[in-house]
């Protein structure tokens, strides 16, 4: 045993600590080196008995020295990590935390859904047609001729490419079910709809729901007791309905639906206009002539159609004042619903 085995003892332990980053690998080099009982420099100092007694004292005093430098190495390396392990932040597992927000349906949304289930389970099917249409289906076969005020560009958007327009309502999914299906036909279509109009109660997109009920010996009675059913579902209210004389193209004879004001139950109030009545929809009883276009005969069957503003009812089951907060997205109002 010489100094030069000691220097190698020391820089295979410099090597091995360079290598240590962790606290437990750390602790492992300090035990076997320095460790009490199997350590390397224990294993030293248990062979200075045995040497020459001349060496004794160089050879003690080296490996003591070494000890020295082997064990000051570790303490540093050690507080070094510990330095690092405390400048990681501290977290407080015990403070609340920050919560999700959760969205929800938007108000019209909800309401055709309602009126959808309520159709669904009187029965109708849930039909669908194209927002871009051409005049055929959206006037033309709806009996309205060339020569109708809303055919007008005052009134309709016209596409600048090709014959085609913004439906005006949803009447033309009437039209094309019945061209696609035969009697007997029970359906719903609800959609968006387009006019150049734009107030507190109107927008020139809003949704409608269309119906349509084609079979054999249909009748007014049958369009009236409908209605009613529906309203009342809607509203969750005994509610009642009157029909006034009215005129569509496409029904006849057409009346316009008056319910019982859902807002003060028939008293009178502002939303009414002190009448007692809402205004919520067109009907009537298909025109033979609507028939006659899409190849249904008019002798066998008979039918009733419907239409009403989503918007409408979802003002009236709300109580908003304005079309225009249902279309805004401004949170502050949907938050509310
Ligand atoms: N399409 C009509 C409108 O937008 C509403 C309407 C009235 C639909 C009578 C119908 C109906 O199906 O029979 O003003």
């Amino acid at each position: 045993m010489d100094i030069r085995e000691l220097a190698s003892i020391k820089s295979g332990f410099f090597e091995a600590l360079e290598k240590a980053n962790t606290e437990g690998s750390l602790l492992e080099l300090k035990g076997a080196y320095v460790g009490k009982k199997r350590g390397v420099i224990a294993d030293l100092l248990a062979r200075i008995p045995s040497l020459p007694s001349e060496e004794r004292k160089a050879f003690g005093q080296s490996v003591n020295l070494l000890k020295q430098e082997v064990e000051e190495a570790l303490n540093r390396a050690l507080s070094g990590l510990n330095a690092k392990k405390s400048a990681i932040p501290k977290m407080d597992l015990t403070l609340p935390g920050k919560g999700s927000h959760r969205g929800h349906l938007h108000p019209l949304t909800t309401v055709r859904r309602e009126i959808e289930e309520i159709f669904i389970s009187m029965g109708y099917a849930v039909a669908s047609g194209p927002e871009v249409e051409d005049p055929y289906h959206n006037f033309e076969a709806l009996n309205t001729p060339a020569d109708h005020p809303s055919r007008d560009i005052q009134d309709t958007f016209y596409l600048e490419e090709g014959d085609l327009l913004l439906r005006t309502q949803t009447s033309p999914v009437q039209i094309r079910s019945m061209e696609t299906r035969k009697p007997p036909l029970k359906l719903i279509a609800p959609g968006r709809v387009f006019r150049r109009d734009d107030d507190v109660s109107h927008s020139p997109m809003f949704f409608q729901v269309e119906g349509l009920v084609v079979d054999e010996d249909i009748t007014m009675a049958d369009l009236k007791g409908t209605l009613l059913t529906f309203y009342r579902k809607l509203f969750k209210k005994e509610l009642a309905i009157r029909f006034r004389p009215s005129y569509f193209p496409f029904t006849e004879p057409s009346a316009e639906t008056d319910l019982t004001c859902v807002i003060c139950g028939g008293s009178g109030c502002k939303v009414c206009k002190r009448t007692g009545w809402l205004e919520v929809g067109g009907c009537g009883m298909v025109d033979p002539k609507v028939f006659e276009f899409v190849g249904i005969d008019p002798e066998k069957y008979t039918g009733f159609a419907f239409g009403l503003g989503i918007d409408r009812m979802a003002m009236l089951k709300y109580g908003i004042d304005n079309i225009k907060y249902l279309l805004e997205n401004d949170m502050r109002f949907l938050e509310q619903f």
